[in-house]
């Protein structure tokens, strides 16, 4: 009898998996404990945002400040984001606090991939992910890193994202019954370090045999991406308004309004370049105002060209705000486009 794909897989995982802070070791027991599901939980969440490597740190604070899926319950929505701040879509972490507060008040995690649809800000790859990971549950985990894998394995040459579909229903057929979390880990190990975007090295995979893709001569076409779309160039102005307090100097942060970009999140005040897209607001105060340069950043949907504005003042500026030592300035829980603009402003001080 032929190995299954399944088989050669986890028989490849169990040597090969990656250790990393929240994963269990292959085929070992899972964790009876209560802390476990939340740290599938949490490194799921962060994981959607960004690589293995940036999550680690992140991961550490986390579970240093809040080690239980309670004590994240309780903690103060802005503490979070400013943890937060770095890992981008900060929705998430809002909603990383709601349901942390939906899982206490439940008493812990549920164990099926339905119920934990049910929570707030959890979407179908979390919940599958945690269901097979932390309980074991047989559940069909697809992230971009298995859709590679898969696409490849059977050459499905439709372009993304129609292709989703038929990715899904194989990656159906190929999910085992027991070891679905370890199967979807190995799958992304495998995505990550071998059947990789650009350059897989498909004579150290132990799927080759098996794979369509490879059989095409050409496995890193696939999956076939969409054209993409020009990203949009957006301007506008942020200000460094700085005064000395007599004792210290600070620097006047706001915190952006709860919906839209960067929602809820300590920043610089700006011209209201997300709002109106063209920055033609004014700065909250007059003052001696002094040219910093700019600073470029890129968001899933445009790229950014935000000048730097210093300006020294004994006014209060108008608005709600707070001002803040600028010797700390590292503790604001900046998100990275505006931890970008004070370096800048810094650099120039
Ligand atoms: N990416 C998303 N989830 C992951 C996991 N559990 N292990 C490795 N990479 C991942």
């Amino acid at each position: 009898m032929t190995a299954s794909i399944s088989d050669i897989l986890l028989h490849w995982y169990d040597r090969n998996a990656r250790i990393l802070p929240w994963r269990n070791p292959p085929g070992e027991p899972l964790p009876q404990d209560a802390a476990w599901p939340y740290s599938v939980w949490l490194s799921e969440v962060m994981l959607q945002q960004t690589t293995v490597a940036a999550v680690k740190p992140y991961f550490a604070k986390f579970t240093t400040k809040w080690p239980t899926v309670f004590d994240l319950a309780a903690a103060n929505e802005g503490d979070v984001m400013a943890a937060w701040a770095g890992l981008g879509y900060y929705s998430r972490a809002r909603n990383l606090v709601k349901c942390a507060a939906e899982v206490a008040a439940r008493g812990g995690f549920p164990e099926t991939e339905e119920e934990l649809r049910e929570l707030p800000g959890l979407g179908a790859y979390t919940a599958a992910a945690i269901a097979a990971i932390a309980f074991g549950q047989r559940a069909v985990v697809v992230d971009a890193n298995v859709e590679r894998v898969v696409a490849r394995l059977f050459a499905i040459e439709e372009p993304l994202p129609a292709a989703r579909k038929a990715i899904r229903v194989r990656a159906e057929e190929i999910t085992p019954q027991l070891r679905s979390g370890d199967f979807a880990q190995g799958l992304m190990d495998l995505g990550s370090q071998i059947c990789t975007g650009k350059s897989p090295r498909c004579l150290l995979c132990p799927l080759s045999e098996q794979c369509a893709g490879r059989r095409t001569g050409e496995p890193e076409r696939l999956p076939v991406k969409p054209p993409q779309k020009a990203k949009p160039e957006r301007r506008g102005t942020a200000y460094w308004i700085e005064r000395d307090s007599g004792v210290t100097r600070e620097v006047w942060l706001v915190t952006r309004p709860g919906q839209g970009m960067l929602g809820g999140m300590r920043a610089l005040p700006d011209d209201g370049w997300t709002a109106r897209m063209d920055g033609t607001g004014h700065p909250p105060v007059k003052g001696d105002a002094q040219d910093c340069g700019a600073v470029h950043h890129t968001f899933t949907h445009a790229h950014l060209t935000l000048k730097v504005v210093r300006i020294a003042s004994y006014d209060q500026p108008s608005g709600k705000g707070e001002w803040w030592p600028i010797e700390r300035i590292e503790e604001a829980g900046f998100p990275t486009l505006f931890a970008k603009v004070a370096r800048l402003a810094c650099n120039q001080s």
